[in-house]
């Protein structure tokens, strides 16, 4: 059966998932109109339906799903154009809809001008999640000029109070999680730089007051699919409507649609769920795996990498990357990963970038020693790369310093000594595609990270098409997309990350592009577990790529146990990026332990779903849990011991009450135990836990069904 289906009402269309009802009607004033966002309900008359359209002087209500500047409407719009005579006045209006399988597609036009917006929703019933994107088709023979299009607005019901989540952060200290109350007036999470950035994700959770917990309390969450400059605009009115609109940023942004040509607006998904934090997570976790990554590698666990960066920096070459190749092989690493310094003059960061050839000085005979080195070891071979930036000091500069962002008659700003290359250029794109295809097709390369260490600046492109050049803001990030997927299917067996600076170009936008993400420049364990746990709520955490490093390295903050470092970096994609020629036997040996450990546990932490048990934000006892298929794992972190001892009981979540399960905790003198999963469920673990960052992994894998006594 489909989901989606109209019904009494004329013009009404109910869009179900497993859990939830979104409905959408064309209202009186032939607008598309949100009728009702929330759990589903027994029969189609439980809906009560109101047409909000009013035509009193000062009113404020609206519900429009895509609304258009223009007419008689204020609040954030989703469409503002300027038409060839100036008109800057639009009003959609209904023409027909189509519904094909799970998917809902509602034209409006504007009547005068020739303007077609066919507004798309698309069920995802499996995983409770809806799916909206537009397509703007300018269907008249003159240019129009569109100065915001923005995805979607989400409506929410009346409540007394509303409490917004956001994943706020900065360099090395990423999605942090912020709860902000709702008040009248707009909220705005936006960027203008470029890229998704640090200071913010484009994710939103609203729960109603009082506030969700991780497992009770209904939650509306969506996220945009675009790693450009994007907005999202929260507004309460007095009135006591509240609503979201997000999408492209209009910031700076203008799009020139000339006769017949469509513009494709990025998808912005959402959901509902009365199951708090913990599920909405999972929802979009689901919908990220099951319809976003990489098809052939959604499923399939991540390998486990070494990476030199913080121990030879820019300073590589054969030897000393095969030295340390040979101790990560010896403690089970599966991928060897090179990465900045390999290329041209790259010997700082002040030269080099925008010349994909390999350093003939630090390799002589090119990668390929190197790599078959490190495969005779048993590994495959990583490279680092960052395509979009070129240092002035670089032969690909001096040959077109004008494919860089410019403006002609102003000083061009130098970040880490480098600039941004200009994507939306078809040349610049050539030049990327050959000069990556020829290094991945002359070496047997596995493994890209693909990294961007700064914003945008001075983001002009003189030479662009007339009236085109604020469309750079998008179609940079189109070109990363293209190139990344040109790449895919012309070299299948390469996984790639997506890196900048740390998590600098995190969301759902590149995801079908990449198999994770780089998730911090800042590796300091502690820290890196209030990190994953905001990168959590919007993302899963197969995605989540997070080394061991060095005590008081690079970013190191204190001394933490080699153990506690690696629990932390094992709740997803793990890594080790530390000085290993350094580390004593014990060390080397325990770290062996821990990464076949590891491989152990990968399907369940890595396919498996996520149940926050403890919040390291609230509790200097955290815990988190994952579940795939019949076994789970338990991670369970004390970072500040106090008053002694620690004792709690921790309830599990996500087990099947009637089973029993064996509960045992490795490389500890723990006793095992037979339980079942009703009173791992109800009475939970007892976890007693004393000193500072002391940490615990413990396993539960399902061993029969409860015999009645
Ligand atoms: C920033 C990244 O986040 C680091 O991991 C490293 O790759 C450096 N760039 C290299 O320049």
């Amino acid at each position: 059966m489909t989901s989606i289906s109209s019904f009494s009402a004329p013009n009404s269309w109910i869009i179900e998932t497993q859990n939830t009802s979104y409905i959408v009607a064309i209202a009186s004033n032939d607008f598309i109109q949100q009728r009702y966002w929330g759990p589903k309900l027994p029969r189609i008359q439980d809906y009560l339906l109101l047409d909000l359209v009013s035509n009193e002087s000062f009113s404020t209500h609206r519900s429009d799903d895509f609304p258009a500047w223009g007419g008689y409407q204020f609040h954030e719009p989703c469409l503002k154009v300027r038409f060839h005579d100036g008109v800057r006045a639009c009003v959609l209006r209904y023409q027909t809809a189509s519904v094909e399988q799970d998917t809902l597609t509602i034209t409006l036009a504007d009547d005068t001008y020739a303007l077609v917006a066919e507004v798309v929703y698309r069920a995802y019933p499996a995983v409770d999640i809806v799916e909206r994107f537009v397509t703007l088709r300018n269907a008249s023979p003159h240019p129009i000029v569109l100065e915001q299009a923005l995805s979607a607005a989400w409506h929410f019901p009346i409540r007394d109070q509303f409490t917004l989540r956001t994943l706020a952060g900065m360099w090395a200290g990423e999605f942090q999680v912020q709860d902000v109350p709702v008040r009248l007036g707009k909220t705005v999470i936006e960027r203008r730089s470029g890229s998704t950035g640090f200071a913010n994700t484009p994710w939103f959770a609203l729960t109603s007051h009082p506030t969700a917990t991780e497992t009770h309390g209904e939650v509306w969450f969506g996220a945009l699919q675009f790693s450009g400059n994007y907005k999202l605009v929260l507004e309460q009115t007095a009135d006591g409507r509240t609503y979201l609109a997000g999408g492209i940023n209009n910031f700076d942004f203008e799009w020139r649609l000339e006769e017949y040509e469509t513009l494709r607006l990025p998808s912005f998904v959402g959901g509902f769920t009365t199951g708090g934090y913990g599920a909405a997570s999972r929802a979009l976790h689901r919908y990220t795996v099951e319809h976003l990554l990489p098809r052939a590698t959604a499923h399939t666990p991540r390998p486990i990498v070494y990476n030199s960066w913080y121990v030879t920096t820019f300073d590589v070459n054969v030897e000393n990357q095969a030295a340390a190749a040979e101790i990560a092989a010896q403690l089970g690493v599966e991928y060897f990963v090179i990465d900045d310094g390999w290329f041209g003059a790259r010997n700082s960061d002040q030269a080099g970038l925008g010349d994909w050839v390999v350093n003939a000085q630090k390799f002589p005979q090119g990668l390929r020693p190197l790599i078959e080195r490190v495969q005779a070891m048993g590994m495959q071979f990583g490279i680092w790369v960052e395509p979009e930036m070129v240092n002035p000091d670089s032969d690909l500069y001096r040959a077109h310093p004008d494919w860089v962002y410019h403006f002609p008659q102003r000083p061009r700003t130098l970040r880490r000594n480098q600039l941004v290359l200009n994507m939306a250029r078809p040349d610049v794109q050539a030049y990327l595609f050959d000069a990556l295809h020829r290094l991945l097709s002359e070496n047997d390369i596995r493994f890209v990270k693909w990294d961007m260490n700064r914003h945008f600046s001075e983001p002009g492109w003189p030479d662009a098409p007339a009236g085109r050049d604020r469309e750079i803001w998008v179609r940079h990030t189109w070109a990363v997309y293209d190139l990344l997927q040109r790449l895919r299917t012309a070299h299948p067996h390469v996984i790639f990350e997506s890196c900048s600076g740390g998590g600098g170009r995190v969301d759902l936008g590149v995801m079908p592009y990449v198999e994770q993400f780089w998730m911090s420049d800042n590796t300091d364990a502690y820290d890196d577990l209030l990190i994953q746990e905001g990168f959590s709520m919007a993302y899963p955490l197969r995605t989540r790529m997070a080394w061991v490093t060095d005590n008081l390295g690079f970013n190191g903050r204190r001394p933490l146990p080699l153990t506690y470092r690696f629990h932390v970096a094992m709740m997803g994609a793990l890594g080790v990026g530390a000085d290993l020629s350094k580390w004593p036997d014990a060390d080397r040996a325990l770290a062996r332990e821990m990464i076949a450990l590891y491989k152990e546990i990968r399907p369940v932490v890595q396919l498996g779903e996520l149940y926050r048990l403890r919040s390291p934000r609230h509790n200097a006892l955290a815990a988190q849990q994952f579940v795939y298929q019949d076994e789970a794992v338990v991670f369970t972190f004390l970072s500040q011991s106090q008053y002694g001892t620690q004792h709690i009981m921790l309830p599990l979540q996500g087990l099947e009450p009637d089973a029993l399960y064996r509960v045992w905790e490795p490389r500890t003198a723990e006793p095992e135990r037979v339980v079942s999963g009703a009173a791992l469920m109800a009475q939970g673990l007892h976890i007693a836990m004393i000193g500072d960052y002391q940490s615990r992994l413990i396993r539960v894998r399902q061993q029969g069904r409860v015999e009645a006594n």
